[in-house]
């Protein structure tokens, strides 16, 4: 730095500068307040300042353009840059400057075009009270975006930009309205980007003055009331992005006017009423994002007109009707459809067969009734197929078709059949398909049999749900290697005999192996009622309670060390506690109630510093209640019905069973009162936390990452 300074002294000092005096000594004051990175100092060797790294000058030496995006540079923005007043281009992009933008900066920058300060961590307000900052009439494309700048948008700081075509100030916290006034003086705006703000109130008419307009993005922000009419208008609009706000009403049936329209995007907000019935008009849509709202009908037949549609996102909302007036056969570019969570009724169209690109498909929670479509194995790509929630039959045929589907994932289909045979062996004897199948859901059919020994060779199943059926005979002892099988759930069924002691070798609970895969799923999927997007975010988990199993809780699944969920309950366990548990250190829950275990529970357990949920209630276990960690949040019905147990929480005293006499407690109910909760709590609270944030982050990366 002080040779810098230097530096700088000695240019100032020789004035053997070809450059603008004036424009010298603003570059000085910039490179002043800014610093680079060590490793990659900029280079200002020259004398002429029009050489300097990043500058470019006219033929008149005036500094026209300063060019230093992704440079690492930090520092802040001087006011005498505002001196650049030949300055055409400004793009200081991905860079860490920060504080404000300088009091009139704009003043003397008659002849900017550009201005590109995107990806920093600029703050403050456009303009603040008593400045009268405004954008230059000449500018064309300004992009504050992903900044950290707040306050209103007030339409006097854009009012004399004229030439203005693209104003980008996404991912800030601007507050108030948004400008819609914006193109009052400008018919040449292209692209307007207000999304991921703080943006409320409604959106007055004013947009429709933009006869250009191609991008309107305003998504994620707290805007309500009606969609303005006047962007039904907008003839031009190619992007129509509004996600993620409280908007209420209908779409008007002038939306299929925006005959360029490609992408409409009013997924999560209040919307109501029908689909447009001419919707089909819109033969350019490539996506359509329409989940979470409550919009209701049936879907028009003319939505086959959108001939380029590549996504159809239609879950949580009120539609229905027969699925099959959908005619899929000319949609043929589909690669991701979600109708889940209507009312659909009917079968699944045959016609879906023929869009060969489809990827990913979600037609759970409906009222689809019938049988798989044997075409189904024609969906060679398709690699996520929910059905889940619907009233399917034939199981067994369902397996054999989608066995084809070599590039299925993920296969949700619980509670969609009732009452059927568990397919077993004989019945899928050859099976070979399904090698790429991570995800099998098979839960709530109340299918009949046993675990078949098929699921053996699906060798990258990661989750296996076939809980709430009428599964019997024994838990077979190869589950335990399936090699990444980290989700097993096998709640509710008849199961007997013993949990397998191979369980505990299972090799995704042992060892972290989270480079297996991360990749996204095509359609978020809910489990235990959070919505995942990342089959790796999945709580890990063994699940067999309620079952007939017995014998004593092998040790062996102490070894499973990265164990999130383990419950056992309501089974017909017996011996004791197994120490080992003590080691499974990620533990959240553990639910060993209803059972005949005995024996003391073992002290170590107080070291399950993530445990906030536990329960050994109805077993036959005795002595004292552990101390100190979690083991002082959890509620005295986490013990009950143990009456040989006894503990402060129980409010009973244990005997004493020392020899040395000791004073006996004088108020033994009180004094249990007086040990720490601190620390439990704290420890409880951070796991808490930690969930919570694990689980506001998913959410928010769904709402982010579609
Ligand atoms: C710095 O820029 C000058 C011209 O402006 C050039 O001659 C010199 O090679 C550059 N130095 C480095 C290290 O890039
Ligand atoms: C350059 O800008 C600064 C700060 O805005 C101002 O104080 C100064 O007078 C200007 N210098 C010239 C030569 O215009
Ligand atoms: C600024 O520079 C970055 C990196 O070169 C470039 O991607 C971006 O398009 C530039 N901004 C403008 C407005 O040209
Ligand atoms: C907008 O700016 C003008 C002039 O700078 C000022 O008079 C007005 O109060 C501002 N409006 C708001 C809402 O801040
Ligand atoms: C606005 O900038 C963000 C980055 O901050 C970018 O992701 C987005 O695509 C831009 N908007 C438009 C419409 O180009
Ligand atoms: C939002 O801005 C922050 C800070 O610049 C950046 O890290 C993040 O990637 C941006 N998000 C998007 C979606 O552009
Ligand atoms: C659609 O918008 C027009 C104005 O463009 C309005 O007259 C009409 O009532 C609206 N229709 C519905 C169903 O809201
Ligand atoms: C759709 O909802 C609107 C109210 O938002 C209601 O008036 C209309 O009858 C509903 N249509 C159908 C088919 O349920
Ligand atoms: C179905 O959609 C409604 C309305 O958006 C939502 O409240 C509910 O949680 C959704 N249910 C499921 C199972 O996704
Ligand atoms: C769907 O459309 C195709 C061609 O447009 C037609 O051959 C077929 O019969 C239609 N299917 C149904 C179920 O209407
Ligand atoms: C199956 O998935 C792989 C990997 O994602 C991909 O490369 C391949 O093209 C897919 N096959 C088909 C038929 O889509
Ligand atoms: C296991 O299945 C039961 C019943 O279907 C369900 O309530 C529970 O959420 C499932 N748990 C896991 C971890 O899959």
């Amino acid at each position: 730095m002080a040779t810098l300074r230097f530096f700088f002294l000695l240019l100032s000092c020789l004035h053997v500068l070809t450059c603008d005096q004036v424009d010298h000594d603003s570059l000085i004051s910039f490179y002043q307040h800014i610093s680079s990175p060590p490793a990659t100092p900029l280079n200002l060797s020259s004398m002429d300042c029009c050489q300097w790294e990043g500058v470019f000058c006219d033929s008149n030496a005036r500094v026209t353009r300063l060019l230093l995006p992704g440079r690492g540079l930090l520092g802040t923005i001087t006011p005498f840059l505002g001196n650049l007043s030949s300055l055409t281009h400004l793009n200081l992009s991905h860079n860490q400057l920060s504080g404000s933008l300088p009091v009139g900066l704009f003043h003397n920058l008659n002849n900017l075009q550009t201005l590109d300060l995107s990806f920093n961590l600029l703050s403050g307000l456009l303009q603040p009270p008593q400045s009268s900052d405004s954008l230059p009439i000449s500018i064309q494309t300004i992009d504050l975006s992903s900044n950290l700048f707040n306050g209103l948008i007030n339409t006097s700081f854009i009012y004399r930009a004229s030439s203005l075509i693209n104003f980008n100030v996404s991912n800030n916290s601007f507050t108030g309205t948004i400008p819609s006034s914006i193109c009052r003086n400008s018919n040449r705006v292209k692209i307007l980007d207000f999304s991921m703000n703080k943006f409320s109130g409604h959106v007055f008419q004013g947009i429709g003055q933009c006869s250009r307009l191609e991008v309107f993005r305003a998504g994620l922000n707290s805007l309500t009331g009606w969609i303005p009419y006047d962007l039904y208008s907008v003839k031009t609009l190619k992007v129509f992005s509004l996600p993620n706000n409280y908007f209420s009403g209908p779409i008007n049936g002038s939306i299929v006017l925006l005959s360029k329209l490609s992408s409409l995007e009013l997924n999560d907000n209040e919307l109501t009423g029908e689909l447009p019935r001419n919707i089909g008009i819109l033969s350019n849509l490539k996506l359509l994002l329409l989940h979470t709202n409550s919009l209701n009908g049936s879907l028009p037949p003319s939505l086959t007109g959108c001939i380029n549609l590549r996504t159809l996102l239609l879950r949580n909302n009120l539609f229905g009707g027969e699925i099959s007036t959908l005619n899929f056969s000319k949609l043929q570019q589909l690669q991701v459809i979600d109708f889940g969570n209507n009312s659909f009724v009917g079968r699944i169209p045959e016609s879906l067969c023929l869009c060969k690109s489809l990827t990913a498909v979600r037609l759970a929670y409906n009222r689809l009734e019938s049988e798989v479509p044997p075409c189904m194995t024609a969906l060679t790509s398709l690699s996520h197929l929910s059905l889940s929630d619907n009233y399917l039959s034939n199981v067994i045929g369902a397996l054999k078709i989608l066995m084809h589907c070599d590039n299925l994932t993920v296969l949700f289909m619980s509670r969609c059949f009732h009452n059927e045979m568990m397919p077993d062996d004989y019945s899928l004897l050859h099976l070979n398909g399904f090698q790429n199948l991570q995800i099998l859901t098979l839960g709530g059919c109340q299918l009949i049999g046993q675990v078949p020994s098929w699921i053996a060779k699906l060798r990258k199943l990661k989750v296996l749900n076939l809980s709430l059926n009428q599964i019997s005979g024994s838990i077979p002892t190869w589950l335990g290697s399936m090699p990444d099988l980290f989700v097993l759930n096998l709640t509710q069924n008849h199961l007997s005999g013993e949990l397998p002691r191979e369980i505990g070798n299972l090799p995704a609970l042992i060892t972290d192996d989270t480079d297996s895969d991360l990749s996204y799923l095509a359609l978020p999927f809910l489990f235990n009622s959070l919505q995942y997007n990342r089959l790796f975010n999945l709580p890990r988990g063994i699940k067999v309670g309620s079952n007939s199993l017995s014998g004593k809780i092998p040790v062996e699944i102490g070894q499973l060390k990265l164990l999130h969920v383990l419950e056992l309950s309501n089974n017909n366990f017996n011996g004791s506690i197994p120490n080992q548990l003590s080691h499974l250190t990620n533990l959240e829950k553990l639910d060993m109630s209803g059972n005949h275990l005995s024996g003391e529970i073992p002290q170590s357990l107080a070291k399950l510093h993530f445990l906030s949920s536990f329960s050994i209630a109805n077993n036959d276990l005795q002595g004292e209640i552990p101390r100190g960690g979690q083991f002082d949040t959890f509620p005295a019905t986490s013990f009950q019905g143990n009456p040989k147990l006894c503990g402060y929480i129980l409010r009973r005293s244990c005997p004493l069973v020392t020899l040395d006499d000791k004073t006996p407690e004088e108020d033994p109910e009180s004094s249990w009162y007086n040990l720490p909760f601190g620390m439990g709590y704290v420890f409880g609270f951070f796991a808490f936390s930690i969930t919570l944030l694990f689980n506001t982050c998913k959410r928010l990366h769904h709402l982010v990452v579609r």
